[in-house]
């Protein structure tokens, strides 16, 4: 068992707002050999040897479904420690305990604290273990308050004097697992652009980026001066700093001067998203930019996918989804980065996966986040709404899906069918959890939705698009029995019971919700993409036609939420109308993704008219503009534009799929991508006879590449092609 000795320890009274910080001074008897310190907490903690950090890891340790298990990090300390050496633990509230987990932690596993063990490994091989008990002392430390919605406050005025012993908390062992997830990283670091003066007369920095993360700023003042920093993601139209969209975090972070420190500080256990930072207090009129760094914080995935192409807006689309991918991976995927939310919302999730996969290698990313899911499931396999949950399971179609699209998209992707494997009850529960509410779409499509989810064709004041529910519900099923039919598969499993059901409830869908000339009831942008995208219409061609003439009658725009616009672009371009898939890509009125970008977005907005075309802004009650789903465009990029797809028989990109589609209005457009066997390129240039293809195949694979009406079965290696028109 992990830290199997040690004991949680806490504070004698329970900490109030102050971060306690714990302590123990351990002497190296002999010479080191090596030595290993294990941490975690119920909360968040920084540990110190001798002053200095322990590990390059932030926001330890991570968070997770925390009633079922807590992650322990083992960090090599060998280098760190002398003959005397004091350990220092910092705690804060974290996931945990602040208001993010609405007050329903205290049972869980016990009070915020924080258990670790020391094992140092002699020389002469004799081995001895300090742990966490009793023993240990603590006091207040200078983080007078730290919460992850409302910021922090840091005192460098206060002076540790009381030393109290620890007090050994009440608190579950069961739930201590090693480190799953990617560590979480400060990744960048991103120097002030400017900092100037709101009509308001306010001091605003701007980063230039929105971010996720925190400030690091200089530590000027004379003692008792405050600094006091409010974040904001975009200015309102008069050019004053905005933060209501935030709700209730108020993101605020303060910092109390000693007059001595020179130095830099940011938070240690809060994080903001935010472009603009506004020097709500600062001691001096003297601004220097210098002064002024925003520190980008995320889960450390290694970068897979890389995109561009000769329309500079479009560039900057790919690169807003990059960074909402940042802004939003942290430990888990969340839907947003700054107001009160910041929750693993599974809809979310699930419509991002596939662009997830090609941006960034989030294979041990969304194995951890799928453990927990499948942890949080009820009884019946309902599916939480959020990722680790704080109430009972309550599935929706779409969202609870994640758990059936999520481990196949990270097997299309990596190939690795151990995941599929630990995810095949999970897969199989959630499908009959919605099956067996009954016989019916009604049944089926029953209890609370989310419908397609900020869909442009809402009626008036509703967040939820005019598609009905009930054949989103009834699609979502199928797709989701098709999914659990190719696991098993597989796996080798019987899903004889999935074939039939999946038969069933196409058959439901044919008799409720398609018409004698094979078009749907329900006649709008998302009904079709649906229809087309999880094949639940026998005459694709005439839904795939009606679906390009609803976008082309409303002007080549989208009137799509969350689940539509996520499916959108490939149920245009795998059925025949590529010209119009690209007609929406490349509009840049609203609603559309370049509306966005010349309204100078950095990141992906929640809605297509967060910031409205006469400079107002959407409610501030569901405004942010970090929120990743409509990015989900982005795998069409790669997979249609670029035209780089896994081969679902060969996954992991064992077996390559090519085929580019170009349009005129492109010059040119390439991509890269990363994978187990190297690196894939795939890209092509207008030209005289038409489009010049150029691929590039990794060794040890192989692929098909489609070029016009030509396949050539080709292994690694580089091949170029004329596509002519
Ligand atoms: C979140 C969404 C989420 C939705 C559920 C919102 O508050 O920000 O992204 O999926 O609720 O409908």
């Amino acid at each position: 068992m992990l830290l199997e000795n040690a004991k949680f320890i806490t504070t004698a009274t329970p900490s109030a707002d102050a971060c306690p910080v714990f302590a123990k001074h351990v002497t190296a008897k002999k010479p080191v050999a090596s030595a290993a310190l294990q941490i975690t907490a119920c909360g968040l903690y920084e540990a110190h040897i001798n002053g200095q950090r322990v590990g390059d890891w932030y926001f330890t340790p991570g968070w997770t479904a925390y009633k079922h298990r807590i992650q322990v990090q083992t960090y090599d300390v060998t280098t760190m420690l002398q003959e005397e050496n004091e350990i220092r633990i910092l705690l804060g509230k974290g996931w945990y305990a602040s208001s993010i987990s609405r007050g329903s932690y205290e049972p869980v596993v016990g009070p915020n604290s924080i258990i670790a063990a020391l094992t140092i490994l002699y020389q002469d091989g004799t081995q001895e273990t300090t742990v966490t008990d009793e023993s240990w002392k603590y006091t207040e430390s200078g983080i007078r308050y730290s919460d992850i919605y409302h910021g922090e406050t840091f005192d460098a005025t206060v002076m540790p004097l009381e030393w109290h012993s620890a007090v050994v908390a009440d608190c579950r062992h069961d739930v201590l697992v090693p480190q799953e997830g990617e560590p979480i990283r400060q990744t960048e670091v991103i120097p002030a652009v400017n900092i100037f003066i709101t009509p308001k007369g306010e001091r605003v920095i701007d980063f230039g980026q929105e971010v996720t993360g925190y400030v690091c700023f200089r530590t000027v003042g004379k003692r008792g001066e405050r600094i006091l920093l409010d974040h904001a993601e975009v200015l309102d139209k008069d050019g004053n700093f905005y933060n209501e969209n935030y709700r209730k975090a108020k993101s605020q972070v303060t910092y109390i001067a000693n007059g001595q420190e020179d130095g830099f500080y940011h938070p240690v256990f809060s994080f903001q998203g935010f472009r603009y930072v506004r020097l709500t207090e600062y001691p001096t009129d003297e601004l220097y930019v210098g002064d002024f760094y925003a520190i980008v914080v995320h889960s450390d995935m290694q970068r897979t996918g890389f995109f561009s192409c000769s329309d500079m807006l479009v560039n900057r689309l790919y690169q807003n989804v990059i960074w909402g991918q940042r802004g939003n991976f942290l430990d888990i995927p969340t839907d947003c980065p700054q107001r009160d939310e910041r929750l693993g919302w599974t809809g979310d999730a699930q419509v991002f996966c596939r662009t997830a996969a090609y941006n960034y290698n989030v294979n041990s990313f969304f194995r951890k986040w799928l453990h927990d899911l499948a942890l949080e499931q009820g009884p019946h396999g309902d599916v939480p709404w959020i990722v680790p949950a704080f109430d009972p399971p309550s599935g929706a179609f779409a969202w609870g899906d994640a758990a059936t699209v999520c481990p196949w998209e990270i097997y299309r992707a990596y190939g690795d069918k151990r995941l599929l494997a630990d995810q095949f009850d999970s897969m199989k529960k959630w499908c009959d959890c919605v099956y067996n509410k009954g016989k019916s779409p009604a049944e089926w499509g029953g209890g609370h939705q989310f419908g397609d989810w900020l869909g442009l064709d809402a009626e008036e004041g509703s967040y939820r698009g005019a598609t009905n529910d009930l054949l989103l519900a009834t699609a979502f099923l199928a797709y989701s029995c098709n999914l659990v039919i190719k696991a098993g598969r597989v796996l080798g499993e019987d899903v004889t019971a999935y074939e039939a059901r999946l038969k069933e409830v196409k058959e439901a869908f044919m008799r409720e919700f398609v018409t004698a000339n094979g078009l749907l009831t329900c006649d709008t942008q998302t009904a079709y993409v649906v229809a087309l995208q999880f094949d639940m219409v026998q005459d694709k061609a005439a839904c795939a036609a009606h679906l390009a003439e609803l976008v082309k009658g409303n002007g080549n725009k989208l009137k799509t939420g969350f689940i539509g616009t996520a499916y959108m672009m490939d149920a245009l371009s795998d059925n025949g109308y590529a010209d119009v898939a690209y007609s929406l890509l490349l509009q840049k009125e609203f609603p559309s993704w370049l509306y966005s970008v010349r309204k100078g977005a950095t990141t992906i907005w929640e809605h297509w008219d967060g910031l409205k075309p006469d400079g107002s802004m959407w409610s501030k009650d569901m405004n942010s503009f970090n929120h990743y789903a409509y990015g989900a465009v982005a795998s069409w990029l790669y997979g249609t534009v670029a035209g780089i797809r896994p081969d679902e028989e060969q996954p992991g990109y064992r077996h390559i799929h090519i085929k580019p589609v170009p349009d005129p209005r492109l010059a040119w457009a390439r991509a890269e991508l990363d994978t187990a066997y190297g690196r894939i390129k795939s890209g092509w240039e207008r030209c005289a006879e038409g489009y010049k293809i150029s691929v590039s195949i990794p060794d040890g694979t192989t692929a098909d590449i489609t070029v016009g009406e030509q396949v050539y079965t080709v292994s690694g290696g580089e091949y170029h092609y004329t596509l002519r028109i």
